[in-house]
C-alpha cells in the first residue's frame, strides 16, 4: 500500500494570521506532496520494502538499499516530519502546555520559558532547511536542531513536536525573519496534541 498525503485537519487560513492561507496551501500540497510521491517511487523499486510503515523504514536506514536511501531518508522523513507538524498545530493553538508533558518540560528545562526559548534557539540556529525538535532519548526529553528533514527518530528517539524552519515555511510572509516567523508559530501549538504524543510514547 503506497504512503498517501494525510489531509491537512483544518483550512488553509486557519492559523491566520501567524501562518498565512497560501504558504499552508503551497506547504501541505506541494511540498509534503511531493515528500510523498518521492518516497513511493524509491518504495516501487524495492517491493520487498513494501508494507514498511515510515518509522520502521526511519528508524533504521542503515538497512534501506543504498540506491534508495538518500532519496527514503530525504522524502520519507520529509512525509514522517510534516505528518507531526500538521497535527501539533491548531487554530486554537497557543498559551502553555498542560498534562504530563508540561510536568515534563518543567523537569528538564526548569519552566516553560526557558523551554521556549531553548526550542526557539535550536530552530532559529539550525543553519539552512531543518527543523527544531522536542523529543524523548532515553526516556528523557531534548532539545536539538535537525538539518534537512532529519529527525530524533533516525537516531533511536521519538519527536514529539518539532518546527519547520525551511524557508517554504516562512519565506512569503516572514521572508528571512525567521526569528519573527518562530514567535508567531507559538501561537498555533496544539498542547492538547503535543501532551498526546507525550503520553502515548513516554
Ligand atoms: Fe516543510
Amino acid at each position: 500500500m503506497a504512503f498517501e498525503l494525510p489531509p491537512l485537519p483544518y483550512d488553509f487560513s486557519a492559523l491566520e494570521p501567524h501562518i498565512d492561507a497560501q504558504t499552508m496551501e503551497i506547504h501541505h500540497d506541494r511540498h509534503h506532496g511531493t515528500y510523498v510521491n518521492n518516497l513511493n517511487g524509491a518504495i516501487q523499486k524495492h517491493p520487498e520494502l513494501e508494507g514498511k510503515s515510515v518509522e520502521d523504514l526511519l528508524s533504521d536506514l542503515s538497512s534501506v538499499p543504498d540506491d534508495i536511501r538518500t532519496v527514503v531518508r530525504n522524502n520519507g522523513g520529509g512525509h514522517y516530519n510534516h505528518s507531526i507538524f500538521w497535527q501539533i498545530m491548531s487554530p486554537d493553538g497557543g498559551g502553555e502546555p498542560s498534562g504530563g508533558v508540561a510536568e515534563a518540560i518543567s523537569e528538564a528545562f526548569g519552566d516553560f520559558a526557558s523551554f521556549k526559548d531553548a526550542l526557539s534557539k535550536a530552530a532559529i540556529g539550525q543553519f539552512g532547511s531543518g527543523w527544531g525538535w522536542l523529543y524523548l532519548s532515553g526516556g528523557r526529553l531534548s532539545i536539538k536542531g535537525f538539518p534537512n528533514q532529519d529527525n530524533p527518530i533516525m537516531d533511536g528517539g521519538v519527536p514529539i513536536m518539532g518546527v519547520d524552519v525551511w524557508e517554504h515555511a516562512y519565506y512569503l510572509k516572514y521572508q528571512n525573519k525567521r526569528p519573527d516567523y518562530v514567535a508567531a508559530w507559538w501561537n498555533t501549538v496544539n498542547w492538547s496534541a503535543v501532551n498526546d504524543r507525550y503520553s502515548q510514547y513516554r
